[in-house]
């Protein structure tokens, strides 16, 4: 096992472009229970929560369930040691950008600059009749639902729903890491949800060397993981850390 981090961190620092590819999983020990697998979300709610016809077409029943998923429980989560660890890796040149489902801005918050919010994000909302954006903090969330200031119109949050477009910023950059990242570090994510679970597939179509953190097998083990580092993402990138920084003594 110890073999398996010295290589990790080898890979990792003799790379051209490292590119963390994050899902749910790396944000458990932030107190945010995943959607899928022990304690998932999903085991409780119903996904077409997510469904944007749902939405506007169940506003009041859905929007309850959609503030208490993501920002009731989003508010005070801080970023733990995996968060730490990607951050500290952006500032010592380890770690060229991060693709993430996440829509906590916990990568954020540990201090990572160059993130990807494939999901979209919870930190601001659209307004559905004339598009105009508002940060969280503008929005009055006891409103049920939130409504337009300016026009009146329904507000969604500006994370995607199923169904709808990836943002094409986060699109563009997964796509260029997938062609021009030589390592993908994954950490976190099952590996089920369409388009996002495609990137890292991509990325090893152009011989990417794939890293993986999780307690379990997601999809992506038995298919393009090259080393499975398996464990709580903190426990494991707080081990890569110390891997990583024995190279610079
Ligand atoms: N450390 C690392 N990984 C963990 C931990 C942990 N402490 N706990 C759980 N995991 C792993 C699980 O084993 C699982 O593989 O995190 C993964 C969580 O999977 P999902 O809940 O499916 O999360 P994710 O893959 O990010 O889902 C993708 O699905 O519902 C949509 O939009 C939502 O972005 C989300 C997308």
């Amino acid at each position: 096992m110890e073999s398996h981090y010295q290589e990790a961190a080898r890979m990792i620092a003799g790379a051209k472009r490292v590119t963390g590819f994050t899902g749910a999983g790396i944000s458990v020990e932030s107190g945010i229970p995943p959607f899928r697998g022990k304690d998932g979300l999903w085991n409780k709610y119903d996904p077409d929560i997510l469904l944007l016809d749902n939405y506007t077409r169940n506003t009041l029943e859905v929007w309850r369930v959609i503030k208490k998923l993501f920002f009731d429980f989003f508010g005070d989560a801080r970023p733990n040691k995996a968060h730490e660890v990607l951050a500290w890796m952006e500032k010592q040149g380890y770690l060229a950008d991060i693709i993430t489902q996440n829509i906590d801005n916990l990568h954020q918050k540990a201090g990572n600059k160059n993130v990807y919010e494939f999901h979209g994000n919870s930190r601001q909302f659209a307004c559905m009749k004339c598009s105009k954006i508002y940060p969280l903090e503008d929005i009055e969330l006891t409103e049920e639902p939130p409504s337009c200031p300016g026009c009146g119109g329904l507000l969604k949050p500006d994370f995607i729903f199923f169904g709808e477009p990836i943002p094409s910023e986060a699109y563009n950059a997964s796509m260029y890491d997938a062609r021009h990242s030589d390592v993908f570090l994954i950490i976190g994510t099952a590996g089920n949800v369409f388009p996002a679970s495609q990137v890292p597939l991509q990325a090893k179509e152009t011989n990417t060397k794939i890293i993986e953190v999780n307690p379990e097998k997601s999809l992506f083990t038995n298919d393009i993981t090259d080393i499975f580092l398996q464990g709580k993402a903190s426990e494991v990138m707080g081990k890569l850390e110390k891997y990583l920084q024995s190279f610079e003594n």
